[in-house]
């Protein structure tokens, strides 16, 4: 049995396997640029974040109906829960869709489906957090928050995601005031390819909760212990990280550094699809590399649900820490 977590960092469009997208390709009339899996699984050799997206946007173009992401939703969750997920709060890329014609109604309701199930179907329960692409124009994050206001009973917060280095949070700053008026939680990926400065952008200015990446904040002394002050959780992704090139290799990743000096980091699967695992990988990955014990996954496993957006629900989060509190690890368990 795997150790019980939540996933904080989860884009449903990386979870868009090769077989789904060739699959639906077919259904949907749309020609890929890729003759198979194997020859799409070979353009997955990405330098940076940027060559990343471009490959994640372009196969997007096969997500086109309600129906379309259900079947990714319920795949991703699935694989969540045979991996030891208990709960998720998943990202979507709205804008992505809309610029393709596909309403942002579709989008949502597609998954909403999907995850209306996931508890019954899987164990897991869900939210949703809309982001917005930091490389799209603050109006343009406006008009989609805007666009999504009919849907917002399915939605938890809001998010900030795509390249990250020359979009600074506090571009996006009116768009997370209004988020704030409307009740809805706060997050933003910052310090991934960005500066520390970015990190502590996204707290002045977006009032953030959570902080998705993080990984630069060690190069400011500072702004860890700030962090660690106020338990502001870090969504690392140690997996992207080798594969976007943010680190050369895992054993350089400094999770087990930012555990020791008490910050709270939780360990999470970006764009499992294309990174190589899903978050029980990670988990595994991590405690191989660096060498991680049994009180150090259980602490990122805590952490997660810690870390979540389990407000409304504290009975549902103190089941979740009990099982983690209770689980025994066996030989490898992660
Ligand atoms: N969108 C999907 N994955 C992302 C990542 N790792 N960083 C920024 N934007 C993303
Ligand atoms: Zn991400």
């Amino acid at each position: 049995m795997p150790l019980p977590k939540a996933e904080l960092h989860l884009h449903i469009e990386g979870t868009l396997e090769p077989e789904l997208a060739f699959a639906l390709a077919a259904r949907n009339g749309v020609t890929l640029p890729y003759a198979d899996t194997e020859a799409l699984r070979e353009a997955y050799r990405f330098s940076d974040l940027q060559s990343f997206l471009d490959l994640y946007y372009g196969l997007m173009a096969v997500l086109r109906t309600a129906e379309d992401f259900t079947e990714l939703a319920d795949g991703y969750l699935e694989r969540a829960a045979a991996q030891g997920v208990r709960h998720a709060e998943i990202f979507f890329d709205p804008q992505a869709h809309m610029a393709r014609g596909v309403a942002i109604g579709t989008v949502i309701e597609g998954l909403a489906a999907a995850l209306d199930r996931a508890e019954e179907r899987y164990g897991v329960s869900t939210r949703l957090i809309m982001c917005f692409l930091r490389d799209e124009s603050a109006e343009s994050a406006l008009a989609t928050l805007d666009a999504a206001k009919p849907y917002l009973d399915r939605i938890t917060g809001v998010g900030l995601d795509s390249a990250e280095v020359g979009h600074p949070p506090a571009k996006f700053r009116a768009v997370y005031e209004e988020a704030a008026r409307l009740g809805l939680r706060r997050v933003a990926h910052a310090g991934e390819e960005g500066p520390a400065s970015y990190i502590r952008e996204a707290l002045d200015v977006l009032g953030v909760e959570r902080i998705d990446h993080g990984l630069r904040c060690l190069e400011d002394p500072d702004l860890v212990s700030r962090l660690v002050r106020d338990r502001v959780p870090l969504t690392l992704c140690p997996l992207s990280n080798v594969r976007l090139r943010a680190i050369d290799v895992l054993e350089d990743h400094p999770l087990r550094t930012m555990l020791g000096v008490g910050l709270m980091a939780t360990v999470n699967s970006d764009d499992p699809a294309y990174f190589g695992g899903y978050v029980g990988d990670n988990f595994g990955a991590v405690r191989d590399a660096l060498g991680l014990g049994p009180d150090e996954l259980r602490t990122l496993a805590r952490n997660s649900f810690l870390a979540s957006f389990l407000e409304d629900d504290e009975a549902r989060r103190e089941r979740y820490l009990a099982e983690v509190e209770a689980y025994e690890f066996g030989a490898g368990g992660a």
